[in-house]
């Protein structure tokens, strides 16, 4: 059997911070003995109010945050991401199979769309070459059929700081097919969108996820996203996990209980159609 594309076993963060009325640090348990794991490329939308530990636990999967000493690890792709709040030796090396996408300023915004969908290419070839923008043809022709397939191959040229909020979220996409990546990460990637272009993007990660079989981990603001564009929920509630199933089995119970009086503000910001 391959190995899970993702398994967090038992990942636990805390933060410190210094608090003078306090008396000196206090501590912040962010994540709380989190385990789950994704064994084929699933889509999963990571839900919970602001300050559940959303952002944490993805930014622990990628290496990002180290997280608590202890039994606690994480492995992508059958490599060890970091155990015992250590990162592994070889993260950048799996963190080049991960693409990463976030609320915005995704793309380096005085290069070109284009230039920002090649830099996916940076691992493979040497960052020289990359610098100068000496793409093969092959090269050019992957991220010109890779910006045709997320709709905006007509900004190639144009500097990714001109681009809309959309677009530049497509961009991010097109460097992650260019990449290459099997897995992505997304923190919020529509959250700064009008509803019709946050739909147009969320089709974009389904996309990614049923043709090019890349395995799509998403936190999601609003519920009716993620029941509507993916196949299992984990919910976090102060750091733990509260929900993990089928999108289908999130009942309005559980939504309550995961919410509270948040609740309203976690559907839709528009009226249903
Ligand atoms: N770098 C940090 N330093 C201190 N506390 C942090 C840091 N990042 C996150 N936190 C705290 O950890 C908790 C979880 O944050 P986060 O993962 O960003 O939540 P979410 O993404 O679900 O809104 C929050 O209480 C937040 O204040
Ligand atoms: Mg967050």
């Amino acid at each position: 059997m391959p190995a899970p594309l993702v398994e967090v076993r038992s990942i636990s963060k805390t933060f410190t911070r210094k608090a003078k009325a306090a008396g000196g640090s206090v501590t912040h348990k962010a994540l709380d003995a989190v385990s789950f794991s994704m064994t084929t490329p699933e889509r999963i939308a990571l839900i919970g109010p602001s300050g559940s530990g959303k952002s944490t636990l993805l930014r622990s999967i990628s290496g990002l945050h180290t997280i608590d000493r202890g039994e606690g690890m994480v492995t992508v792709l059958g490599s060890t991401v970091q155990a015992n709040g250590r990162l592994s030796s070889d993260v950048r090396a799996i963190r080049s199979r991960m693409g990463m996408i976030a609320q915005q300023f995704n793309l380096v915004g005085r290069l070109t769309l284009f230039t920002n969908v090649a830099l996916g290419f940076l691992g493979k070839i040497s960052g020289l070459r990359s610098l100068m923008g000496l793409w093969t043809s092959q090269e050019k022709q992957t991220v010109m059929r890779a910006l045709n397939h997320v709709g905006v191959a007509a900004m190639a040229g144009q500097r990714a700081n001109t681009l809309s909020g959309g677009q530049q979220q497509r961009g991010a996409i097109a460097r992650a097919i260019v990449q290459g990546a099997e897995i992505v990460l997304a923190d919020e990637p529509v959250a700064s969108l009008d509803p019709v272009t946050a739909r147009k993007v969320m089709k974009l990660l389904v996309d990614l996820n049923e043709r090019d079989k890349v395995g799509v981990i998403v936190t999601l603001h609003q519920v009716d996203y993620a029941k509507t564009y993916c196949n299992r929920i984990l919910a976090l509630k102060d750091g733990k996990i509260v929900y993990d199933g089928p999108a289908a089995g999130l009942s309005d119970d559980i939504l309550k209980d995961i919410y509270g009086a948040e609740i309203e503000d976690a559907y839709w910001g528009e009226p249903h159609a």
